[in-house]
């Protein structure tokens, strides 16, 4: 295993435990604005690097690839409405488990198919 790939699989069991406590604040027991900023900074600091090995991974499955990418572009764009509805005042506890629960298909989807490519390099 690279150091790339460990990497990047610490930082997606670090990404799930964010949105725990993300979503433990939003039912109630905890600081909203601080877990969420966690999982903001988190979230895009690992899907900025791991575009730098998709980008490899599109050699040999483009198709993937791009999938991939879309689905982090619509990621981005969930976390932005998420952010426009926390500064609105209010962050629905569905809108996190939504996203929480649509990562981690991500990763799964990624650890069995980037991950594994990246990791028999
Ligand atoms: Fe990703
Ligand atoms: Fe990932």
């Amino acid at each position: 295993m690279t150091v790339a790939v460990h990497e990047g699989l610490v930082e997606h069991a670090a990404i799930d435990k964010a949105f725990h406590a993300l979503l433990a604040a939003v039912e109630g027991s905890g600081d909203v604005a601080a877990t969420f900023q966690a999982v903001v900074d988190l979230v895009r600091h690992h899907l900025g690097s791991e575009e730098l090995d998709i980008a490899s991974f599109a050699d040999v499955d483009a198709e993937e690839a791009k999938g991939l990418l879309l689905e982090h572009e619509g990621i981005r764009q969930t976390l932005d409405a998420l952010a426009a509805q926390l500064e609105a005042g209010h962050l629905p506890p569905k809108a996190v488990h939504d996203l929480k629960l649509r990562f981690a298909i991500h990763e799964a989807r990624e650890e069995t198919g980037l991950y594994r490519w990246a990791s028999a390099r």
